[in-house]
């Protein structure tokens, strides 16, 4: 599926959450799971030259992918790591992922591994789904090659038991009739047209942690 059709049709949750933080200039982020890199990009538009963006990834073609498109932006570094196993060379303002832990094995191990790059004060987002409560013409969709379709929903307690403080916690989910991203976005993530069927995309929850 295309990075550019995600983050089109879910740039809303992801501008939400990043005003939210008030990020700006010569921030230091982590994007976890980062993919093809368009949240590495749009945090280093943000972050500036004298900010950074580790674009983590566990597959390599991953990095090369991130690599490319932030081609312009000398302040991401894109990383082939687990996220099981995050090293990173300092501590940041941001630990980000998106879509990440409805893949790994255990997604508390991870959020607790991201928790341990934060500085005091520096904040864990996390947004993933809960695909079930997805809808096309009014049936539940499914995701069954997900490890953890619904991750979205036990979102807030892992955070929680991650050790920082949950500071704000939504969701959001794009929908739409006929043509456009969110039918696009559906055909590309299931194969299903939903022709004139409406369609209500996987809610992605947001959580915002901060480091005490
Ligand atoms: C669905 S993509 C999401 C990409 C991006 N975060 C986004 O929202 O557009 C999931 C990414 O997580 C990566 N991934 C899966 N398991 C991982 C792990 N254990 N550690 C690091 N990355 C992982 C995959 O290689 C893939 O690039």
């Amino acid at each position: 599926m295309p990075d550019a059709l995600r983050d089109d049709v879910y740039r809303r949750p992801l501008a939400t959450a990043l005003q939210r933080l008030g990020i700006g200039p010569g921030w230091r982020c982590v994007d976890v799971g980062a993919g093809g890199g368009d949240v590495s990009v749009a945090l280093a538009e943000i972050v500036g030259r004298d900010g950074r963006v580790y674009a983590v990834d566990s597959d390599p073609r991953a990095r090369d992918e991130a690599a490319a498109a932030a081609a312009a932006f000398s302040q991401v570094l894109a990383i082939t790591q687990a996220a099981e196993d995050l090293v990173l060379p300092e501590l940041v303002d941001l630990a980000f992922c998106r879509f990440l832990l409805m893949h790994v094995i255990d997604p508390a191990t991870v959020l607790a591994r991201m928790a341990t790059v934060l500085r005091p004060g520096g904040f864990l987002v996390a947004q993933e789904p809960i695909t079930s409560a997805g809808r096309v013409g009014g049936a539940p969709l499914s995701m069954p090659d997900a490890r953890h379709p619904d991750v979205g929903a036990l979102l807030p307690s892992l955070v929680d038991g991650a050790g920082v403080e949950i500071v704000d916690a939504w969701a959001e989910a794009p929908a739409g009739v006929g043509p456009g991203p969110v039918t696009d976005y559906l055909a590309s993530l299931t194969g299903v047209d939903p022709g004139d069927d409406p369609v209500v995309l996987p809610p992605l929850v947001t959580v915002v942690g901060r480091r005490r």
